[in-house]
């Protein structure tokens, strides 16, 4: 079985305005709510394109029912555990005259060590882990050496972890070394202290942590798609120019091609294509709104594929 895991997982409430004013109240035209969570995204893609999957993660509260009962709705398998606070809610507002966004991202219920341990308890006993994808912000209450600690857990049963995280809880975590790590160039260039900009100096970083202990380092770089650096393997795939929407959850989406692709049995190539094509398939989609089946397919045949230094 494939998870994911998402420890602060969120309802995302999506506002639309035609102009924000501080003169006088402002007028919302239409609201949309939305399962949020990078983890959640991930499961959520990778229902989209048929990868049967089950979610993990702490909900509470009216907003952690909500979020459950729309991935019910959506066809998501989760198997959540209930804390005593409640699941954040994050505001989006869409600016309709300009297209801008404001996005407010609160920070999260606190989870209680006794919350945090049956997360852990939990793990322990998963049915038959495949693959697991560990993604996204920690909650309050929750040390960073987490990530670490589950990622040992995981790989001691024997399943394939990949992580997609920033801060401090990628600082420790990675030191879980997981089999696939994947950060975007800021998240790198934070992970190495130094900005990172050319291809050269991604490679290199990247090429240094695969040095270390983690499989596969895939760096994703918006339009420029993305770097995989893996044991003698190490390509660069690449998108069409496309008509982009919004990027909101583009990075979770090719998480969730990446594992598409190894869940069908696929080579790292062909999984790194149908990463890209799932990243690129999302910003197609406006607001927070993930790829839809028919445009990942789509995508895949036009997606470049080169050897570095080949
Ligand atoms: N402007 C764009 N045009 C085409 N494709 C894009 C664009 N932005 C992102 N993508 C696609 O999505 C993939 C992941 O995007 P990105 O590097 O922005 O991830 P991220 O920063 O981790 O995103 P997230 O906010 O979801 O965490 C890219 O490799 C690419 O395939
Ligand atoms: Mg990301």
């Amino acid at each position: 079985m494939i998870y994911t895991i998402t420890l602060n997982p969120a309802l995302d409430r999506t506002l639309w305005v035609k102009k924000t004013q501080s003169e006088d109240s402002n007028r919302i035209e239409r609201e949309q709510r939305y399962a949020g969570g990078k983890g959640i995204d991930v499961s959520r893609v990778l229902t989209t394109l048929g990868i049967s999957n089950k979610a993990l993660g702490f909900v509470g509260g009216f907003a952690g029912e909500e979020l459950e009962g729309r991935l019910l709705n959506a066809g998501v398998a989760c198997d959540f555990i209930r804390i005593s606070g409640e699941t954040r809610t994050n505001i989006i507002i869409n600016e309709m005259s300009t297209g801008n966004q404001l996005v407010f991202n609160a920070m999260g219920p606190e989870i209680k060590p006794y919350e945090l341990m049956q997360m852990i308890h939990k793990i322990e006993k998963l049915e038959k882990p495949e693959m697991v994808v560990i993604s996204g912000s920690l909650p309050p209450g929750v040390h960073p050496v987490i990530y670490q600690n589950i990622i040992e857990i995981l790989k001691k049963r024997g399943a394939r972890v990949i992580l997609d995280a920033d801060g401090d809880a990628l600082k420790v975590g990675i030191q879980g070394f997981p089999d696939v790590f994947k950060p975007n160039v800021y998240e790198l260039s934070r992970l190495v202290n130094r900005e990172l900009k050319g291809i050269d100096e991604i490679v290199t970083a990247a090429s240094r942590i695969h040095e270390e202990g983690v499989e596969i380092v895939l760096v994703s770089m918006g339009a420029r798609g993305i770097i995989l650096i893996g044991e003698k393997e190490e390509y660069w795939a690449y998108p069409p120019e496309v008509e982009v929407e919004n990027t909101i959850g583009a990075g979770d989406s090719a998480v969730a091609g990446f594992v598409y692709g190894l869940a069908r049995g696929k080579n790292l190539k062909e999984a790194l294509v149908y990463a890209v094509a799932a990243g690129t398939a999302t910003t197609l989609m406006p607001g927070t709104a993930l790829c839809k089946r028919d445009d990942f397919l789509k995508l895949v045949p036009a997606i470049k594929l080169d050897m570095i230094g080949g």
